[in-house]
């Protein structure tokens, strides 16, 4: 720390190109980059074999038809139907078409596929899935490495991320942008095991700080999952897009909300209800236990809620494997047999896991385009670009997704828009020029806002406020939402977030002081969440994850468009920008709204 006490002691250094996180997508732009010869650094708060991809299970999608037939047209019809059609087509187009290269390249740096008896990587059905654009039957086109698919792939890139001599900073917590006349210069961020203080120069800034899965109370995500990058825009005047659609993965361990893999039903698995009804025949006649998760989730709520739940209380379905080869569990289900096992004492070749819909993924994020470029409206352009800012993966919302994500569609939209990006600085900045000095007091604010928190003496909690938040979004912007309940839910989170005023940090070292790194990331959680509710409340419809009982079909007429939406001191503005209805090429036309039966 500087003598004064107002300014910080900053460290600074110089990069090409500076990536914010290390998950799947954080990893491959690292690489990218540095094998495009640029100076490149990613920032980490945690190990990067630690960051959430890790978690990932059932596998990565991509048209290789290694176990049927299968191309990438497929695989974009059913991507823009998985996405209720507010996914941006031309990104779509370029994830599908991209992706097999994307996985060959991940073979071919050595990941550990699983593999099919002729020696292909191994690809298993997954839910919204289909051959003849969504006429059927399912396609076998999920990439699996057994049921940790995830955890191969941050191993693989990772260590090639360290052969192409990326530097990695690790466990420095990212705190904000530096930005100038609207351009991104950089980043400060706090190292946390001396407490010292960084401030990154560089040309561009990839933000690849995942999703903020935290901001509910029942989630799939790692306790690191606080939309860093997210709350580092909203701070820096920039919106988010489409942050009302949320899924919940439908199946969470009851009570544990640790994942099972919607592969499990890929290899066979189905669900019941209390009268051991094979339930989603009736919801989705064609696909059943295999229709996007959104259908899956609403009908399993609904089962629950019409007195069919399954345990003493009717709260949660069934999951049954039981009926599967132990020799397939054991060989391609191995990780999610064990956590069968720890988390809810099932003995999956012998009795039912007990799973509930659990909040899982962030469809909405920071707008970019698909070379991973953020956008923003700006007068009538609603695509400008924010020079020197760059955002992939769940952090992201290129949007391929749009109002729901089809299963499998996450891990390979991280790797080939983590390259996407890799490949655009490469086109756009050149190693051997230089870059202006940052401006005098850069980084002031940034440091303002940490020694606010550091030395916050109020009466409340982080833990506390966090819970009120949680059970405020897990109350009344889950699975199904009314306008009632999403117009109180606004007020609640006005009223969490005031209490923020009141927060107390009980340790004011800047040296591993978990409570401050909490703390931090309390206050991006809660733009996250402010920016959720309040544009969830706005949009009068339903498509994908977004389930009005007030406004129960989709309105392409009014709400075929992405929301924007500005956080600032706690009050949201919301916004719109058009939703992209071309493609990328002439290889395949616009692929026109339809109505989403499986
Ligand atoms: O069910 C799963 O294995 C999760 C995959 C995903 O979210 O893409």
């Amino acid at each position: 720390m500087s003598d004064n006490k107002n300014e910080a002691n900053w460290i600074d250094h110089t990069y090409d190109v500076v990536v914010v996180g290390a998950g799947g997508a954080g990893l491959r732009a690292t690489l990218g980059a540095a094998k495009e010869g640029l100076k490149t650094a990613c920032v980490t708060k945690v190990f990067p074999t630690r960051s959430h991809t890790v978690a990932a299970q059932g596998g990565i999608a991509a048209s290789l038809g290694n176990m049927g037939e299968d191309n990438w047209r497929w695989h974009m019809y059913d991507t823009v139907k998985g996405s209720d059609w507010l996914g941006d087509q031309d990104s779509i187009e370029y994830l599908c078409r991209e992706a097999p290269k994307a996985v060959y390249e991940l073979e071919h740096w050595g990941m550990p596929f699983s593999r099919t008896e002729d020696g292909k990587i191994y690809q298993r059905p997954f839910g919204g899935m289909m051959q003849n654009m969504g006429k059927g039957p399912p396609a076998q086109r999920t990439c699996a490495a057994a049921d940790r698919t995830g955890h191969a792939m941050l191993h693989t890139l990772y260590g090639q991320s360290l052969r192409r001599s990326a530097e990695f900073f690790l466990e420095y917590f990212a705190l904000d942008l530096i930005m100038e006349d609207g351009v991104c210069r950089g980043i400060t961020a706090w190292k946390l095991d001396d407490g010292t203080l960084h401030r990154f120069r560089a040309k561009t800034v990839i933000l690849a700080t995942g999703g903020y899965g935290r901001t509910y109370f029942s989630c799939t995500s790692a306790h690191t999952c606080t939309g860093d990058g997210n709350g580092m825009v909203l701070r820096a005047g920039l919106p988010l897009q489409d942050p009302e659609f949320v899924q919940f993965h439908p199946t969470g361990i009851y009570g544990a909300g640790c994942l099972i893999t919607e592969g499990a039903r890929g290899e066979g698995g189905y669900l019941t209800n209390s009268e051991g009804e094979r339930f989603m025949e009736r919801y989705a006649p064609s696909a059943k236990d295999l229709a996007s998760r959104d259908v899956v989730s609403r009908a399993m709520t609904i089962e629950i809620r019409e007195g069919r739940g399954v345990g003493p209380d009717k709260d949660h379905i069934h999951l049954h494997l039981d009926h599967l080869d132990p020799d397939i569990l054991a060989d391609r289900l191995p990780g999610i047999s064990e956590s069968a096992k720890i988390f809810s004492g099932v003995d999956v070749t012998k009795e039912p896991i007990p799973v509930l819909p659990t909040c899982h993924y962030n469809m909405g994020g920071i707008p970019t385009n698909f070379h991973g470029e953020v956008v923003t409206k700006k007068g009538k352009n609603p695509d400008a670009v924010v020079p020197g800012l760059m955002a992939v993966g769940e952090a992201a919302c290129v949007s391929v997704h749009g109002g729901n994500r089809l299963g499998s569609n996450s891990l390979i939209d991280l790797v080939v828009f983590g390259r996407a990006a890799g490949l655009r600085c490469g086109e756009l900045l050149d190693a051997s020029e230089g870059q202006p000095e940052l401006a005098a007091g850069a980084g002031a604010e940034s440091f303002a806002r940490l020694e606010h928190f550091r030395n916050a003496n109020g009466k409340s909690s982080t833990a506390d406020i966090r819970l009120e938040m949680q059970k405020t979004m897990q109350v009344h912007c889950a699975v199904f939402r009314t306008d009632e309940s999403l117009a109180e839910g606004v007020s609640k989170m006005g009223d969490v977030y005031a209490s923020m005023k009141d927060i107390g940090v009980s340790d004011r070292s800047l040296v591993w002081n978990t409570d401050l790194v909490e703390t931090l990331e309390l206050d991006n959680l809660m733009g996250n969440a402010l920016a959720t509710m309040a544009a969830a409340e706005n949009r009068k419809e339903s498509r994908g994850a977004h389930a009005s009982e007030d406004h129960p079909d989709r309105d392409d007429k009014t709400w075929m468009k992405h929301t924007l939406a500005w956080v600032k001191n706690g009050k949201v503005k919301l916004g719109s920008r058009p939703v992209h209805t071309y493609t990328l090429s002439d290889d395949i036309d616009y692929i026109k709204p339809a109505k989403r039966v499986y």
